[in-house]
């Protein structure tokens, strides 16, 4: 039978410091700090936008301006998702009609077949809006999504192509943020009743175990299979320092991919994973006293090399379900340290001033450094998933 994980299952309230001998802001106090300038932004954002057609947030470039993407962007769904927690939160009227102004935005994107990011184009829009509004045309939109992404999967090989670039180096690669598609096919499963997604979700899932980690536990960036013989041919970095290296939001892609997919699933063997990649990124000696992660763990100019806000709103958010499903000693170490990760995003070196930022909410997050692009910038996904952990912890404390 499926298991279903819920949040708040065990009253980790207690091992959360409301408060401590040196006043300590309170936790809750901590969220609703969060959630209220994460509000205020998004709204900001939203006017700044709303008249500027098919237009969705990016980034801020080199020049200092607020940089837009149309629904092609593989980042086309953060800013829409992000509205519908928010209103999720505190459901007005202003929040919900963005929250759909700016997903219809990202619509074309179902048709897309050259791309497998369109779990977080889709899922983390429509998716969202989907599961609080239950509006039947999202479904639609949904579906046809999941079935252009399902024409990126190779049975021989048995898992998704992430890119379709580097064809002379990497014959079938795949990237280990693939496994954040994978929620947007267990639900096309059970939407559909076609199991045919689920298992390719399987399969991709396991084959990402058997071959993207390290003995450390650390996660490689790309693994490319021969279309041949289903094997990797190449373990290479694209967006980390080395191929060896443990590129930030690679471990954290990892971390909440395989928690979700437990959730999913209750497959023990993905359970296990989690706890294993959680356990690399808790007790690295290259974590900061802020915990928030370097932009690469390995980086050997550390501290002196950029951080990466956007990695520790991922790891965090993941952390706060993975310590719902241990009721032991490791489920409140993942708990204390989302906690610590939720108070450093929300304290001035991170999080905006209302009105600055170009109405992003976090700052000093880095999209590629190799490539120098987005480095110590804000990003849409930082914000996403710095508002799932916001709400995530809040759910947990009950509200406390
Ligand atoms: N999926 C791209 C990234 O994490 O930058």
């Amino acid at each position: 039978m499926r298991k279903q994980f819920i949040l708040g299952l065990f009253i980790p309230a207690l091992l959360l410091s409301s408060c401590n001998a040196d006043q300590q802001e309170s936790i809750s106090a901590v969220l609703e700090r969060g959630l209220t300038r994460s509000t205020e932004q998004a709204l900001l954002m939203a006017k700044e936008l709303e008249g500027q057609e098919g237009k969705l947030p990016k980034t801020i470039n080199k020049e200092g301006n607020l940089e837009t993407s149309t629904y092609s962007w593989w980042c086309s769904g953060f800013f829409p998702g992000e509205l519908w927690y928010l209103y999720e939160n505190n459901p007005t009227e202003e929040l919900k009609k963005y929250a759909e102004l700016f997903t219809d935005r990202v619509e074309p994107a179902k048709n897309l077949t050259n791309t497998h990011d369109l779990g977080f184009m889709i899922n983390c829009s429509f998716g969202n809006g989907y599961r609080i509004t239950k509006n039947p045309a999202y479904k639609d939109i949904m579906i046809t999504g999941a079935n252009s992404l399902a024409t990126r999967y190779n049975p021989t090989i048995g898992v998704i192509r992430s890119w379709d670039f580097n064809k002379d180096v990497w014959q079938f690669p795949v990237i280990i943020d693939n496994m954040m598609n994978l929620e947007f096919f267990t639900w096309a499963s059970r939407a559909t009743g076609d199991s045919r997604f689920k298992e390719m979700a399987l399969s991709h899932a396991d084959k990402t175990i058997q071959h993207h980690f390290r003995k450390d536990n650390s996660s490689y960036h790309v693994v490319s299979y021969d279309t041949i013989t289903g094997v990797p041919h190449k373990k290479q970095t694209h967006q980390g320092l080395a191929d060896e290296s443990a590129w930030a939001r690679g471990q954290a892609w990892a971390l909440y991919g395989y928690t979700m997919m437990y959730r999913e699933t209750a497959e023990p063997i993905y359970l296990e994973q989690a706890r294993c990649i959680a356990q690399f990124i808790m007790n690295h000696p290259n974590l900061p006293e802020d915990k928030i992660p370097y932009w690469d763990f390995d980086d050997p100019k550390i501290p002196d090399v950029p951080r990466d806000a956007s990695a520790a709103a991922i790891i965090a958010s993941a952390l706060i379900e993975l310590s719902q499903m241990d009721n032991g000693q490791f489920g409140k170490d993942c708990l204390t340290l989302a906690e610590q990760q939720l108070r450093s995003l929300t304290s001035p070196d991170y999080l905006a001033e209302k009105g600055t930022n170009r109405f992003f909410v976090l700052m000093h997050s880095t999209g590629h450094l190799p490539g120098n692009s987005e480095v110590d910038v804000p990003l849409s996904y930082a914000d996403y998933y710095y508002v799932e952990a916001l709400l995530r912890m809040k759910k947990v404390i009950g509200g406390k």
